[in-house]
């Protein structure tokens, strides 16, 4: 089975904040749950680097505008890094492999493409024409300015996508999610397509178009392009894999791009006889103690900050437990406080701790029994199905359910623990106390696997204590063996 997930690729005009690391880390979740369950993964992520904005952006801080771009691209390699983003490829729109595969587009959907001159207010913001009706004391709805463009440029006959499109989404209805999204780009879709201008005559910062000379691309459809090239478009002996990857492909994106990807993107593909990706995902926005983040305020978060004051996995849990994916959030340094010390600090790390701890205790050593009586047999079953609960949240990106899943299980545990009492076990029940131990293990087990695709460092530290390898799901069906474990050590230190 084959797997393909995708971050929106980054304007690079500003430094990365915690609002990109949510989009990569959303995605790179997605993509090592699929690794640990068997699949081939494409995970990819990048830089979009043309566009009016950066080209200004460039000259505003004197540098010319492919050093510009080095420099900034990097910084978003660096923030990938930083919050262990296991992507496969890394994608820059200023690549050759790219400006080729958006001219290769641009080919395949000529047909639906005509000339015509475009009159009308644009954001440079957004990279957008927005309509006269839309333009308040020149402002686009987004709160960017406006200017006044006029050019000739090339349309693509979007209009002719309308039913098309209608059609499409009522054949795959999880092809936008969450499910509140899909309809408002249903609705905005049945208020009418206009045809969209995808060509630039103003500026050049921007892939020429093939056979027009003085044209360069909307930065729109050259940057939608990048998932096809990441994947090896136009490259014939890549087809079917472009293809198999496309249609079990995952693009995850902000709620402010949706349209984009889930009318402009599908549009562009049926019209180059393409395959559509199985899924839009748009998640929400994070604001910064309980404001928009903007630089004037002073309250962007630096997730490079953040991951050195908190820990990089305690960042990673907190932005998918606080909120539900798919909704808005607030970043608070008392919300993050909360969720370390109680979830993290108190029901997993104490679970790890009690029983590994308790294992050293009676002489480091897993003497197993798997002849469970009532009560354990309850918590292995529990254990040994984790995974196969998660399954079905993951396959819809309910990460936010996937993770309180694995908390029931990490509650089931300590209440478990508490209810056998082990350490009274060890004098009066040594034959129990070998088959409470086991069933425990093979719950910190299956916990650290559900853990796993969003804690990667703490997950590997728990399997490291119980000598557990940790690649696959697959190793939860085998049983521990008798076996002497290591002395642990405090995963969530309480001072944090
Ligand atoms: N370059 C386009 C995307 C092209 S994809 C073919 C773009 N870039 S962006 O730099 O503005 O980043 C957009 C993405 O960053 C958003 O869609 C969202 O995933 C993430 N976020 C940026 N700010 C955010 C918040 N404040 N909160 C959450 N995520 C936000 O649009």
């Amino acid at each position: 089975m084959k797997f393909c997930v995708t971050t929106p690729i980054y304007y690079i005009n500003g430094d990365p904040h915690i609002g990109h690391a949510y989009a990569s880390i959303a995605a790179d979740i997605m993509a090592r749950f699929a690794r640990l369950d068997g699949m081939e993964v494409h995970f990819s992520t990048g830089t979009d680097e043309h566009g009016v904005k950066v080209a200004r952006s460039a000259e505003s801080a004197g540098m010319d505008v492919l050093e510009f771009s080095d420099l900034m691209s990097q910084r978003f390699r660096n923030m990938s890094d930083k919050i262990n983003m296991s992507y496969d490829d890394f994608i820059r729109t200023t690549e050759k492999r790219h400006e080729k595969a958006a001219q290769t587009l641009w080919n395949m959907i000529e047909k639906d493409i005509y000339c015509d001159t475009y009159a009308g207010w644009y954001s440079a913001r957004d990279e957008e024409y927005v309509t006269e009706s839309d333009v308040v004391d020149g402002k686009a709805p987004s709160g960017a300015s406006v200017e006044w463009m006029e050019e000739a440029s090339y349309f693509f006959k979007l209009s002719d996508y309308q039913d098309k499109l209608l059609d499409w989404y009522e054949k795959n209805p999880d092809f936008i999610l969450p499910t509140s999204r899909r309809n408002e780009v249903i609705s905005f879709v049945k208020g009418g397509l206009k045809d969209l201008s995808i060509s630039r005559s103003k500026f050049t910062w921007g892939i020429p178009i093939p056979h027009l000379d003085g044209h360069v691309m909307y930065v729109w459809i050259d940057a939608l392009t990048n998932y096809l090239t990441s994947l090896g478009y136009p490259d014939p002996e890549k087809a079917v894999y472009v293809s198999e990857m496309m249609e079990n492909c995952v693009h995850v994106v902000g709620k402010e791009i949706l349209r984009f990807h889930a009318v402009y993107w599908p549009a562009f593909l049926m019209s180059a006889g393409l395959r559509l990706p199985k899924r839009i995902y748009a998640h929400g926005w994070w604001t910064s103690e309980g404001q928009k983040m903007s630089k004037s305020v002073g309250n962007v978060v630096d997730p490079h900050e953040i991951i050195e004051e908190y820990g990089l996995d305690q960042v990673r849990y907190f932005l998918f437990r606080e909120v539900k994916f798919g909704e808005d959030g607030d970043f608070s340094k008392s919300a993050i406080k909360k969720r370390i010390s109680f979830d993290l600090a108190n029901d997993l790390g104490n679970l790890v701790q009690r029983v590994l701890a308790f294992i050293q205790k009676i002489g480091g050593r897993l003497v197993v029994d798997y002849d469970f009586s009532e009560d354990e047999r309850k918590l292995f079953e529990n254990s040994r199905s984790l995974i196969n609960r998660v399954r079905p949240l993951m396959e819809k990106q309910d990460l936010h359910a996937s993770m309180s899943t694995v908390w029931e299980l990490i509650a089931e545990s300590n209440k478990f623990v508490n209810d056998m009492r082990p350490w009274e076990l060890v004098k009066n029940n040594p034959q129990k106390l070998n088959k409470v131990i086991t069933a425990l293990c093979e719950s910190i087990r299956s916990i650290s696997f559900g853990l796993a695709p969003f804690m990667p460092d703490t997950a590997q530290k728990i399997f490291n204590f119980i000598n557990v390898e940790g690649k696959s799901f697959e190793e939860i069906k085998s049983n521990f063996a008798d076996q002497d474990f290591q002395e642990p050590f405090t995963l969530f230190p309480k001072d944090n």
